[in-house]
């Protein structure tokens, strides 16, 4: 902990008006008066996350703010989720990689949701600064005074409270970014202020996870425009790196008829089956580099969704995934479409 005073009253002041933070770390910091320190009771895997194993992890047994909400329908895959229970028993740096719209951001949230463990999702997109992560300086009025005040940033709040901090687009985060986050990667990862000559030593119940489209080695496919090649020795204090990608038909149907009850009937199985083998020729396609765009499972829950909306599966296919297609590869996908669902589009 550092020896500076708590401050919970002052107030925000992104002056510089270009701050990319999506988070007030004020609000956050105030929130947090209710958090208190350590896991206090014991979650047991097979009773709270459906899967087969013999576990019982750590958690909270109260709510606290920034506990993400529950999805009561979320279906946990099983070599993922272990990963990340592993990352909240054992302190392990997680980071989840796999393709787009997989499920990689949202498993981890729900495991914190179910564990009442306080989340804190960060895109680290290209517009995160050192800055905005460590904190700095700012300009703001007190009393009339144009005063200068340093700004805490996200990362020093998160290390000294019970939070799991997830990096999203891990691959896309600017190399100086990168080395602020890999002094805090190791289990005892103190971080240095040395503007505000401070040590902080991170809080017992502090977790850190990544989430990545690519294993940072770069993007050979061009799919993911803007991944960035990760510093190997920055990749090797990762200690845990589960792969989550598509899952197996039976598994993302099941995801879909959870979501949507009303469909779990015959008519309903059957065109969520005919719109899974849609998006699994999409993918096979891409791999076999027929296609430059495939269709995730969160373009098959929107197609879903649309369909609800306009009641017209054809049109919501359009609305979905068609029109994001390039003209040329069209005949292809209307020939996919012609062999699952026996109709032109
Ligand atoms: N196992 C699952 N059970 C229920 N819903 C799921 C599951 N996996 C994914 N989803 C749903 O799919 C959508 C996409 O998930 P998510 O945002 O976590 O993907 P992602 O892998 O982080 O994608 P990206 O790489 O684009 O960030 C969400 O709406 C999520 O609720
Ligand atoms: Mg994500």
């Amino acid at each position: 902990m550092t020896d500076k005073p708590e401050k919970p009253n002052e107030e925000i002041n992104y002056s510089d008006g270009k701050s990319t933070l999506a988070y007030d770390i004020t609000k956050l910091r105030n929130e947090a008066h209710g958090h208190r320190s350590i896991p206090d009771t014991k979650f047991n895997v097979r009773e709270h996350f459906g899967l087969d194993v013999d576990w019982d992890v750590p958690g909270f047994s109260y709510e606290q703010s920034n506990i993400p909400d529950i999805d009561e329908t979320y279906q946990f895959d099983k070599e993922t989720t272990l990963a990340i229970l592993a990352g909240f028993a054992h302190n392990r740096r997680v980071m989840v990689q796999g393709y787009h719209g997989t499920g990689k951001s949202t498993h981890i949230e729900q495991v914190a949701a179910r564990l009442n463990w306080p989340c804190v999702r960060i895109n680290l997109d290209s517009h995160i600064s050192r800055l905005d992560l460590l904190g700095k300086d700012m300009i703001t009025l007190k009393e009339g005074k144009q005063v200068t005040e340093y700004k805490e940033g996200i990362l020093p709040w998160a290390l000294q409270n019970p939070v799991a901090i997830v990096f999203d687009e891990y691959d896309a985060g600017r190399p100086d970014v990168m080395f602020v986050i890999q002094r805090v990667l190791e289990a005892e990862g103190r971080l240095t202020l040395l503007d505000q000559n401070t040590v902080i030593r991170p809080h017992p119940a502090f977790r850190l996870f990544a989430t990545a489209n690519t294993i940072g080695l770069g993007d050979m496919t061009g799919m993911y425009h803007g991944a960035q090649q990760i510093n190997q020795a920055q990749m090797d204090r990762w200690n845990i790196v589960a792969t989550l990608n598509y899952l197996p038909h039976e598994d993302e149907k099941a995801i879909m008829l959870a979501k949507y009850p009303d469909m779990d009937n015959g008519e309903g199985k059957d065109k969520v089956d005919a719109m899974i083998r849609m998006a699994d020729m999409t993918r096979k396609g891409f791999i076999a580099g027929d296609l430059s765009t495939l269709m995730s499972p969160r373009t098959v829950l929107s197609w879903i969704e649309n369909d609800h909306i306009f009641r017209d599966t054809e049109q919501a296919f359009k609305y979905s995934f068609f029109n994001k297609c390039d003209e040329a590869e069209k005949d292809i996908i209307q020939e996919y479409y012609q062999r699952c669902f026996g109709v032109d589009i």
